[in-house]
């Protein structure tokens, strides 16, 4: 069945990007003034960020459009005494009469905006920040030649409780559009058996140097500052933030 991070996605997930720490933490920490600052995580998926910023009394809402992982969110807040604060939505669809400090969307999450809803999405972020107030979004890059996979190929195996996971990927890239097209597929195997399988289309909008700060100015947020993170995602991996207001 086709679904979008889906119940098994959604728990392979789980697996390897439970907590947000290190350099990109304490990054995000370092745009929150105060107590008083209100955050908003569109695409939060399953906390990641938002309970490490939750738990140090921060005022953060958050929303995604798959209610799998926003009830692991949730359910990973209450076990530590937390409430967090979600809605299901669609970032293209996103109103809210409050008014935000910061937006935060971690993780190259707004890659996964394709083009022709990049518009509304920067808008509906844009409405609802504070004079003052400030952006920070991570994109995917173009980081040169992709490996493309043709056929189904096992990319990663979870053993979880008496059940495992198995998730296969396809992988294609399209120069023109610079979209990453990845298929992928997970199988949820008990007693040597597919008990259930999960589809899932994952198109990736690959930005090129430069390509991002220009569509952000097109729609109108200006003071532009690109950070580096070194390490950001643990020891080698960097990645940049562009921070901007509007
Ligand atoms: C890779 S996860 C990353 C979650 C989070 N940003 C993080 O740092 O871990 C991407 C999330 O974006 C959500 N998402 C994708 N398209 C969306 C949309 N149009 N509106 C709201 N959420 C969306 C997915 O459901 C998923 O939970």
């Amino acid at each position: 069945m086709e679904e979008y991070y889906g119940e098994l996605c959604t728990q392979i997930y789980e697996t390897n990007k439970s907590i947000a720490g290190g350099e990109e933490l304490k990054f995000h920490l370092s745009f929150i003034k105060d107590k008083n600052t209100q955050v908003l995580e569109p695409m939060c998926g399953n906390g990641r960020m938002l309970i490490p910023l939750m738990e140090r009394g921060i005022n953060i809402d958050g929303f995604d459009l798959s209610e799998e992982m926003l009830s692991l969110c949730e359910s990973k807040a209450r076990n530590l005494n937390l409430k967090a604060n979600l809605t299901h939505c669609r970032l293209e669809e996103f109103k809210s009469v409050k008014n935000y400090d910061l937006v935060i969307i971690p993780f190259g999450s707004f890659s996964l905006m394709p083009d022709e809803l990049v518009k509304a999405s920067l808008s509906n972020m844009r409405n609802v920040l504070k004079e003052g107030g400030k952006i920070l979004l991570t994109v995917m890059t173009n980081k040169g030649p992709v490996d493309e996979i043709s056929d189904w190929m096992e990319t990663n195996r979870q053993i979880i409780g008496t059940d495992e996971i198995i998730e296969y990927k396809k992988v294609g890239f399209d120069q023109k559009s610079n979209m990453l097209n990845t298929k992928l597929k997970y199988h949820l195997v008990t007693d040597g058996h597919i008990n259930k399988e999960e589809l899932m289309d994952f198109p990736v909008r690959l930005y090129e140097n430069e390509e991002f700060e220009t569509v952000l100015r097109a729609n109108g947020f200006r003071n532009f500052i690109r950070h580096d993170v070194a390490n950001g995602y643990g020891s080698v991996n960097s990645f940049q933030v562009f921070e901007c207001g509007k």
